[in-house]
């Protein structure tokens, strides 16, 4: 009986650390402390131990109830007592304010230049980043000791393989595709293996157009991206087109617009010369229709396509492209 009485007191000192509700308290009494509990249990065997061990046996059984009590009374007091944290509340602090995400700078141009083309009647057309030699360059027109066909400016991946240098790729998909009449706009990541700096990066967006129909001529290209820049840029802007060269369109050409920072009078965003360059565009070249089995006999057409981050650089006067990819939120909060 006597290990019995240890058996019990170790149970009961065990058990109180797990006591941590009232109703959980109250368990524990019924358990050993009340009139039909486990001490109580053993104090009526004691009435049936022979009369020589009962004194020894009566003081552990004594012990243990009051040991038990003692347990109870001071868990009992530990959950009763008052909380002791004042809870004050500072009427005068700022509140806490929670943050809106947005759309990205980038996104919210290259939004806004489709939605100024799809209201003119384009469609939107995308094509793989991955692309081959021949969508890329070959059917472009691309003689193949072009410098643009060197490692030293585009990404391969293989001896065929390579990440587009341009969108241009997608017109020759689309044209492949489909038959003339064809209006489309082409937006898309575009890579190019250049130093990275605050005027170029390796990776960025463009947007490429192309509209191919019977009788489409240069006036009608002019008058489609003078119509653009006039929604993009603002009613006021003034543009030129300067000749250039492209493998894939002739006559090529170059859209200016009058810088937007200094209005034309020279300011380091435009180098001095009150214009920027905005897109490299013209007239789709007879060699790259023969390539997708399109008539030039029969079927004319334009091309263009603009860079969006240096757009979106001009537009929102950011003076380092690399910001737009270092998601830095001080910077992304300002649009
Ligand atoms: N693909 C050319 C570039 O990346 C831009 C361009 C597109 C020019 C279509 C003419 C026609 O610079």
């Amino acid at each position: 009986m006597l290990d019995q009485i240890e058996q019990l007191r170790k149970n009961a000192e065990a058990e109180i650390s797990s006591v941590d509700s009232p109703a959980a308290l109250e368990a524990y009494r019924v358990k050993y402390l009340v009139r039909k509990g486990a001490i109580a249990e053993l104090f009526d065997k004691l009435k049936t131990v022979p009369p020589p061990e009962k004194p020894a046996l009566g003081k552990a059984l004594n012990e243990l109830r009051a040991r038990v009590q003692e347990l109870y009374d001071a868990r009992n007091a530990a959950l009763t007592a008052a909380p002791t944290r004042r809870v004050d509340t500072d009427l005068t602090l700022p509140g806490r304010r929670t943050f809106m995400g947005s759309r990205h700078p980038l996104m919210q141009t290259l939004d806004e230049v489709k939605s100024i083309f799809v209201g003119m009647g384009f469609g939107i057309a995308d094509g793989p980043e991955l692309e081959d030699d021949y969508h890329n360059f070959e059917a472009l027109n691309f003689p193949p000791d072009h410098p643009a066909r060197d490692m030293q400016d585009t990404f391969f991946i293989s001896s065929t393989a390579l990440l587009r240098t341009h969108t241009s790729p997608v017109q020759i998909r689309l044209m492949k595709a489909q038959r003339p009449p064809i209006r489309a706009i082409m937006p898309g990541r575009v890579f190019r293996n250049e130093a990275v700096s605050a005027r170029s990066l390796a990776g960025f967006y463009q947007v490429e157009g192309l509209f191919v129909d019977r009788g489409v001529s240069f006036a009608e290209l002019k008058g489609t991206l003078v119509a653009f820049a006039r929604q993009f840029y603002g009613r006021d802007i003034r543009y030129r087109f300067v000749p250039s060269f492209f493998p894939f369109t002739e006559p090529s050409a170059e859209m200016y617009i009058t810088c937007f920072l200094c209005k034309g009078k020279g300011c380091r965003m435009c180098k001095h010369s009150g214009w920027l360059e905005v897109l490299g565009c013209g007239m789709v070249d007879p060699n790259v229709f023969r390539n997708v089995g399109i008539d030039p006999e029969i079927y004319t057409g334009y091309a263009f396509g603009m860079g969006i981050d240096r757009t979106a650089a001009l537009r929102y006067g950011v003076d380092d492209l690399r910001l737009f990819y270092e998601n830095d939120v001080r910077f992304l909060r300002q649009f």
